[in-house]
């Protein structure tokens, strides 16, 4: 058995291999955030394809956390039925199914002047980019709503059956901005412990789901930018999100400004390592996969324990077969034939 395709049980559920469909936005959704056919075929075709976990995109928990008009929505009861089909098809292939839950923070939707319903939110009023619009700051009560509007999108996950969610805290978003002493400039209990908000989210979220169902954190590690969200910081985190009941880090880079400095794959992947050991938690390695057995690779020499594929996936809805394949000379068949033809 190849460690790729070896099962991993978190809480109640347990994942056939250890291929992590990495979330992807498809801005694809109508202008109210609900699902579309596109979104059953394109998730439909990756789990008959075999991923183990199959995270969808960056869910917006409110319209103004959507990053543009054609953004996924999970802040109005109307956006459950069309992902609860998806979400019931994908399962019935295998995959177990995970909702990514975000808010854009200040770069949703309207970050270019003219566009966008609502003004972007930020914790301390940071313009992110030249030419973007100026988010506002918000305040104690706003944040209050916030949390609301994550336990309310959480509660709307489990009635889509999602078997997990995750809670995107990188990549710029809302609690990524938080976190980062580059846009966290506050002065309250909020600016004292950047680290606040995102603890404050995992609990809203934890509240409101079953025990069983899995929470997983993505953070950027790193900022790369002077002055910024480093390792040593994702280290310390790493620990007190497990004692705040998550279950997996899901470990990307970046995205707190228009510009960033370089990463090999090497320094990704020595990271990821550190942060491991630091959470003692399972972790999701990203961007660092570029075959079945750099995967592989990967698993074996302790530098995570589910690997994320993301663009292989979208040139490859079959990647995990491929991947069977050349690990283990075993190709199933994604559907078994009428006429008794067996696996080549
Ligand atoms: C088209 C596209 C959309 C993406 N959307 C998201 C997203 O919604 N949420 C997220 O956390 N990352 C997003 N990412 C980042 C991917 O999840 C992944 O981390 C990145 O592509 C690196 O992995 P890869 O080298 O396997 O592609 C996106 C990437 C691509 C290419």
């Amino acid at each position: 058995m190849t460690r790729l395709f070896t099962p991993i049980q978190l809480r109640g559920v347990t994942a056939r291999n250890r291929i992590m469909m990495s979330p992807m936005s498809q801005a694809r959704a109508d202008e109210q955030g609900v699902a579309q056919m596109w979104h059953a075929v394109h998730y439909g075709s990756r789990a008959v394809g075999g991923v183990g976990l199959l995270l969808m995109e960056d869910t917006a928990i409110s319209e103004a956390g959507r990053l543009n008009q054609h953004s996924l929505g999970m802040y109005d009861d109307a956006h459950v039925a069309a992902l609860r089909h998806i979400v019931e098809f994908c399962r019935g292939q295998g995959a177990c199914v995970g909702a990514q839950l975000g808010h854009a923070g200040p770069k949703a939707w309207s970050k270019t002047e003219g566009q966008g319903p609502l003004r972007p939110v930020s914790p301390s009023g940071r313009l992110f980019a030249e030419g973007w619009v100026l988010p506002s700051v918000l305040t104690v009560e706003e944040i209050a709503s916030v949390l609301d509007q994550w336990r309310a999108a959480a509660r709307r996950a489990v009635a889509a059956s999602y078997d997990f969610v995750e809670v995107h805290a990188g990549h710029g978003y809302l609690i990524n901005a938080f976190l980062s002493p580059l846009t966290n400039a506050r002065d309250d209990a909020y600016g004292r412990d950047r680290t606040r908000l995102l603890f404050e989210s995992v609990a809203a979220v934890r509240e409101v789901i079953p025990l069983e169902m899995p929470v997983f954190v993505r953070l950027s590690v790193e900022d790369l930018v002077p002055g910024g969200w480093t390792l040593a910081d994702t280290q310390r985190l790493a620990g007190r999100l497990r004692e705040a009941g998550v279950d997996a880090l899901d470990l990307s880079w970046g995205g707190i400004g228009p510009t960033q400095g370089p990463l090999t794959l090497e320094e990704r992947r020595n990271a990821t390592r550190r942060v491991r050991e630091a959470a003692r938690l399972p972790v999701v390695a990203v961007g660092l996969v570029e075959s079945a057995q750099g995967a592989e690779a990967i698993l074996g020499e302790g530098t995570a324990d589910i690997v994320a594929i993301g663009r292989l996936l979208l040139r490859n809805p079959y990647w995990a077969l491929d991947a069977a394949e050349a690990l283990a000379g075993d190709l199933p068949l994604a559907v078994t034939s009428p006429y008794g033809i067996g696996a080549r």
